[in-house]
C-alpha cells in the first residue's frame, strides 16, 4: 500500500512546518498549500532539509476555488490538516471582517473541495481561545465556548461549520485540536517561528529583543487576577503539537461527529515567568515595561489535557525552559529569519 498523502494548508507557517517534518519522518507524503502571506518559502526548504525528503508545495489562497481544485486534482489526497489562517488576537479586533473572510471563508472553501474530491479525513487547527477566560481552573473540552475576540470567534465558527459538514457527510472523520500557546522550535535550530509582518505573539517578541532587533517587551497588564498580576498561559512545545497532528492521522477514523481535543500541558506560566525563563535561556536580561491590557486578552488559559492523554496517550513533557532554549537557538542561527 502506498503511503497516505496529506494536504497541509498553511504548511510553511510555524506549526505547519513542524508538522510537515513530523509527517515526513513518519512515512506520510506531504502536499503544502500556502499563500505565504505570513510565512516564508524558506521554511519549506528547511523542512525538506531536516526531513531529508521532498514535499510538493503550491502557492495559493484557499478561497481561490479553482486553484484549490487544481491541487486536489493533481494529487490524490487522503487527509487534510488545516492550519492556514490569521491568528493575531489584537489584529483581529482591528480587521474583524478580514479574519472572518480568511479563516471562515478558507475553511468553507476547503470543505467544499474535500467533499467534491471525496477526501474523508480532516484535522483542524483550533484554539483554546474558544473557551474565553479559564477563570483560574484548567479547561476541559466540555467547558462552554465563550470567545472574547474575532480571531477566537472565527475558530469557534469553523468548528461549528465542520461539525455541520460532518453531520451532512458522515463519512467525513474530523478532529479539532484546540491548542493552547505553541512555543519553542525544532531542537536542531533549523526550523522555528519566523513571523512576517507585525509581531503579535509574546515569544517572537522575546526572541527579537534577545537578538537586539527590539529594545523592550511591553507586558500587557500587571493587574490581572493572577499570582504576579500578569496573564497566565499554557505554553506547549511546537514539536509536541506537531506530534499531536500526526497522532490524529494515525488513529482509526473518528465519529460520529467532530472530535475535539485540547493540546496543552496543564501548567500555567505568567508573562513575567516567561520573561525570566527566556532571559535564562539567552543569557541576558530581557528589559520590559508593564503597560495596559491588550484588547481581547484574558487573565488565564490553562488546559486540562486529560482527554487526549486517555484517548491517544499524548502528553506534552517539554517545559518552558526547553521551549525558550529551542526558540533562542533558532533565533541565534537565523538572526534575520529564513533567507528569502
Ligand atoms: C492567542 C490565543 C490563542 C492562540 C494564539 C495564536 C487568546 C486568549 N489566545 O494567544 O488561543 O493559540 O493567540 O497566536 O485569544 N503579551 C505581552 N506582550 C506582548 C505580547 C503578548 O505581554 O508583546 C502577553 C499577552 O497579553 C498574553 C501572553 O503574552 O498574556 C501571550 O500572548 P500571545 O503570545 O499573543 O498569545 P495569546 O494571546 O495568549
Amino acid at each position: 500500500m502506498s503511503a497516505p498523502t496529506v494536504l497541509v494548508t498553511g504548511g510553511a507557517g510555524f506549526i505547519g512546518s513542524h508538522t510537515c517534518v513530523e509527517l515526513l519522518e513518519h512515512r506520510y507524503e506531504v502536499v503544502v498549500v500556502d499563500d505565504h502571506s505570513t510565512s516564508s518559502p524558506g521554511a519549506l526548504a528547511a523542512v525538506r532539509d531536516l526531513a531529508g525528503r521532498d514535499l510538493a508545495a503550491h502557492r495559493a489562497d484557499l478561497r481561490d476555488a479553482a486553484a484549490l481544485d487544481r491541487v486536489f486534482t493533481r494529487h490524490r489526497i487522503d487527509a487534510v490538516i488545516h492550519f492556514a489562517a490569521r491568528k493575531a488576537v489584537g489584529e483581529s479586533t482591528l480587521i474583524p471582517l478580514d479574519y472572518y473572510d480568511i479563516n471562515v471563508g478558507g475553511t468553507v472553501a476547503l470543505l467544499r473541495a474535500m467533499v467534491a474530491h471525496d477526501v474523508r479525513r480532516l484535522v483542524f487547527s483550533s484554539s483554546c481561545s474558544i473557551y474565553g477566560d479559564g477563570g483560574g481552573r484548567p479547561l476541559t473540552e466540555a467547558d462552554p465556548a465563550r470567545p472574547t475576540n474575532p480571531y477566537a470567534r472565527s475558530k469557534w465558527m469553523c468548528e461549528q461549520i465542520i461539525a455541520d459538514a460532518v453531520r451532512r457527510h458522515p463519512e467525513l472523520s474530523a478532529t479539532a485540536l484546540r491548542y493552547f500557546n505553541p512555543a519553542g522550535a525544532h531542537p536542531s535550530g533549523r526550523l522555528g517561528e519566523d513571523p512576517r509582518g507585525p509581531l503579535n505573539n509574546v515569544v517572537p517578541f522575546l526572541m527579537q529583543i534577545a537578538i537586539g532587533r527590539r529594545d523592550r517587551l511591553r507586558v500587557f497588564g500587571g493587574d490581572w487576577p493572577t499570582p504576579d498580576g500578569t496573564a497566565v498561559r499554557d505554553y506547549v512545545h511546537v514539536v509536541e503539537i506537531a506530534e499531536g497532528h500526526r497522532l490524529a492521522l494515525d488513529q482509526p477514523p473518528s465519529g460520529p461527529g467532530l472530535r475535539v481535543l485540547n493540546l496543552g500541558t496543564g501548567v500555567g506560566t505568567s508573562v513575567l515567568e516567561l520573561v525570566t525563563a527566556f532571559g535564562a535561556a539567552c543569557g541576558r536580561d530581557i528589559p520590559y515595561d508593564v503597560v495596559g491590557r491588550r484588547a481581547g486578552d484574558v487573565a488565564e488559559l490553562v488546559a486540562d489535557p486529560g482527554r487526549v492523554a486517555a484517548e491517544w496517550g499524548w502528553k506534552a513533557g517539554r517545559d518552558v525552559a526547553a521551549m525558550c532554549r529551542d526558540a533562542w537557538r533558532f533565533q541565534r542561527l537565523h538572526p534575520d529569519g529564513y533567507p528569502d
